[in-house]
């Protein structure tokens, strides 16, 4: 069953629909009757937690399970943990929402999928639509996709298309082209996807052992953060947990419309030409919005933007101090934690979620770095240039 979450009607989770009528957002209403506390700390993966999700259908590369670390030398007296969700089959959490976007749609008797995608998501779509022996098409910003995530696209078979355009332009032909082509839609508009990924906070809580004080991760098309607060919402409302996180999320500054709203107040406004490093949350009009906002106020949460150079220093230091690479988008998380604790604005037990692996962006890496010559395979030139560089 769906429920539209400005008006409340509902619709049956047997038909193809996005949006209501009214033109909200819809999501999943789960019969929490039916679930079980699970949550031994131990075998965790995302199927684990099979009661919590609305597919009875299972198109599945094992995923979830993820890592999660404590950041013991960036923050030794902090207890700051790190989820690693790089460690997903296709490197992101996206996976999350399509081992069970893919189970609906095979469900639904649909044998096309398509998504607008700044790489991410259509990585995981063309992963799973092959498993599942569906047709993938994915639209991608022209010249803007990471290459890594771009070259699993095409060998996992998705027919790959480049728009004149940023993604939100990608978004909007999507949802225009769904229904002309009969295609089944799994941006993070489509809710069976955000039932997937609630199974973060599942895992969160499952492998920590208590619900923490603080979730931080970065906000693009805002589904993560929206998915991520109702796992923890169905957690407390089915007796399981008792506390819930504060959600805190965090924009690339040159694509903060988010933060700009909070900030300032006012209505919703889409920021028109998004530019970040961070090509992942390179999105100036994120569709789950309202959900987003809802999730923030709920949890007495906080949105915080920052710059590209604190994305990029705080990507080196996870990587050089913790030995976890991961993308930029992803770097955002530190990056917003540490300016927020030191502005006193989070304390006590936080977890950062890393949406996805580095090796998805090596450009933004490579840009930064150079080798030196080559030097004479002799041990004296070698010693000379090991111990004066
Ligand atoms: C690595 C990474 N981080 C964060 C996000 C943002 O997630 P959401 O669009 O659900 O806010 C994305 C989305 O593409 C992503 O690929
Ligand atoms: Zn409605």
């Amino acid at each position: 069953m769906l429920r539209c979450i400005e008006c409340g009607r509902f619709y049956r989770g047997d038909e193809v629909v996005y949006r209501c009528e009214c033109g909200g957002l819809l999501e999943v209403i789960v019969d929490l009757s039916r679930v079980d506390d699970v949550f031994d700390g131990k075998d965790v993966r995302l199927w684990k937690y099979e009661r919590f999700l609305p597919v009875r259908k299972k198109v599945s590369l094992e995923e979830g399970g993820t890592p999660l670390y404590r950041l013991k030398n960036i923050f030794p007296s902090l207890r700051v943990f790190l989820k690693n969700e790089g460690a997903n089959p296709t490197g992101s959490f996206k996976d999350r929402g399509m081992t069970v976007g893919v189970s609906k749609a095979l469900e639904l008797g649909m044998d096309k999928v398509l998504c607008a995608s700044t790489g991410n998501t259509a990585a995981s779509l063309a992963a799973y639509s092959a498993r599942a022996g569906m047709k993938c098409y994915i639209l991608i910003p022209g010249g803007k996709v990471a290459l890594g995530k771009l070259s699993q696209a095409l060998i996992h078979g998705a027919k790959v298309i480049p728009v004149k355009g940023n993604f939100d332009v990608a978004l909007k032909l999507v949802m225009e082209l769904s229904s002309d082509l009969r295609v089944y839609v799994l941006n993070s508009i489509n809710p069976f996807r955000l039932e997937g990924q609630k199974t973060l906070a599942f895992e969160i809580y499952d492998q920590l052992g208590e619900v923490p004080d603080n979730v931080v991760l970065p906000v693009g098309n805002a589904g993560n953060i929206s998915a991520i607060w109702k796992g923890f919402k169905e957690l407390a409302m089915a007796g399981i947990t008792k506390k819930l996180p504060r959600m805190v999320g965090i924009q690339a500054e040159g694509a903060s419309p988010l933060v700009r709203m909070l900030k300032e107040g006012g209505e919703f406004r889409p920021c028109s030409n998004p530019e970040t490093v961070a090509t992942a949350i390179r999105i100036g009009n994120p569709v789950n919005w309202s959900k987003a906002v809802r999730a923030i106020r709920e949890s007495k949460g906080l949105l915080e933007s920052v710059s590209d150079g604190e994305i990029l220093r705080a990507q080196y230091r996870l990587a050089s101090k913790e030995g976890i690479f991961v993308e930029p988008a992803s770097a955002a998380s530190l990056a917003g934690f540490i300016k927020l604790k030191d502005l006193h604005l989070v304390d006590g037990t936080t977890v950062l979620v890393a949406t996805g692996h580095g090796l998805k962006d090596p450009n933004v890496v490579l840009d930064r770095f150079s080798l030196p010559n080559p030097v004479d395979p002799d041990v004296e030139s070698m010693k000379e240039r090991i111990l004066n560089h």
